[in-house]
């Protein structure tokens, strides 16, 4: 059998390792062919690939970003969207051509919706989830994840001892366009004390309520963690937008970092690199039984695998009830309405 891979969408640390779990044991468990498809989708249609070998495998596991490239893949969903049936061929003849049996895409929501539109084009597909942002609806969590947090709770642990020594509120910025998982995990392991995520949103009077009332108790500092996808009433960053407001509305010195791309780069922590050979592991053993048009998953301590057609177009999202949540309210830490 001859398997390709791509990955598309925003990097993620552990896609590397992915890689090499799809294609070791698709070449070493089964004697598979494997070729990696350079830059996304629109590699496909270029036949932009490379052979991958055991060999050309090795040494990748703790890379962070992807050895394959990866893009946003605009033109490819106006493509795969076009009503125009032209279009469509083009895209089932360069998976032809290229004389693949199975094609792996690992990606975040937009391309298990691309995976799954394929897979109803009559192509052999499966998808593997990825994405620091842990959005990705089907599985328990996504590999990059981890990595991001420990990223962003170390952010998080060194503003406590520059906000102390200043008596300054210091609002931190973490990724999470749609989701704000990190912010929750990040937040809640930094010891923030106010955590602002998109899927609750604010009262602006909650939180300058909270911040006052630490002061008054005599605490010097405050850590404010808010999700990139919050929505607020201006176009700039909300970091800036919330240490502005709460300056000017408590009379406190207040900073913002926004910790950006930093998430994403880097190495794969042991967590993430595990994840995705399992989730690489899992896909080979699909291609090999001939199941198609599932995406991989964890689920409870199981990997497994789910059709692409319950997945495509959904978020998992964070919900008031999720234990952090609950927990944290308990501890007094606020979420912005309570
Ligand atoms: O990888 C997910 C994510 O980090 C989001 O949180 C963020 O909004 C987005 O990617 C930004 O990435 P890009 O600039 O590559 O589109």
């Amino acid at each position: 059998m001859k398997v390709g891979i791509l990955t598309s969408g925003g990097d993620a640390p552990g896609i590397n390792a992915t890689i090499r779990g799809v294609g070791k044991t698709a070449i070493n468990n089964y004697g598979m062919q494997v070729i990696g498809i350079q830059n996304g989708f629109s590699g496909l249609l270029y036949k932009d690939v490379v052979e991958l070998t055991d060999q050309s495998l090795s040494g990748i596991l703790n890379l962070g970003g992807t050895i394959l490239g990866t893009a946003r893949e605009k033109s490819f969903r106006k493509m795969i969207n076009s009503l125009d049936e032209k279009d469509r061929e083009q895209i089932k003849n360069a998976y032809h051509e290229l004389e693949l049996d199975c094609l792996v895409c690992i990606g975040g929501n937009g391309t298990q919706r691309t995976t799954s539109m394929l897979a109803d084009m009559g192509l052999n597909v499966i998808g593997v989830p990825k994405t620091i942002d842990n959005d990705v609806y089907g599985t328990d969590v996504t590999f990059g994840f981890d990595t991001a947090v420990n990223i962003a709770t170390d952010a998080i642990d060194r503003l406590h001892s520059t906000a102390s020594s200043h008596r300054r509120v210091m609002v931190i910025e973490l990724m999470g366009h749609h989701a704000g998982w990190i912010t929750l995990y990040a937040g809640m392991a930094g010891g923030a004390d106010i955590i602002l995520l998109p899927e609750l949103g604010y009262n602006m009077k909650v939180v300058i309520e909270k911040i006052k009332k630490r002061m008054e108790l005599g605490k010097a500092y405050s850590i404010v963690a808010v999700a990139e996808g919050i929505e607020i009433p201006s176009k700039e960053k909300p970091a800036i937008y919330f240490a502005r407001e709460i300056q000017e509305q408590t009379g406190f010195e207040t900073r913002e970092t926004v910790l950006g791309y930093i998430q994403r780069g880097g190495s794969p922590s042991p967590y993430d690199r595990n994840l995705g050979t399992l989730l690489g592991g899992h896909a080979a053993d699909l291609i090999h039984r001939g199941i198609f048009g599932r995406m991989v998953a964890k689920l409870g301590s199981e990997i497994s695998d789910v059709p692409l057609s319950e997945v495509a177009g959904k978020l998992r999202l964070v919900t008031a009830d999720n234990d952090l949540v609950v927990q944290g309210k308990r501890m007094g830490i606020s979420f912005g309405i309570w």
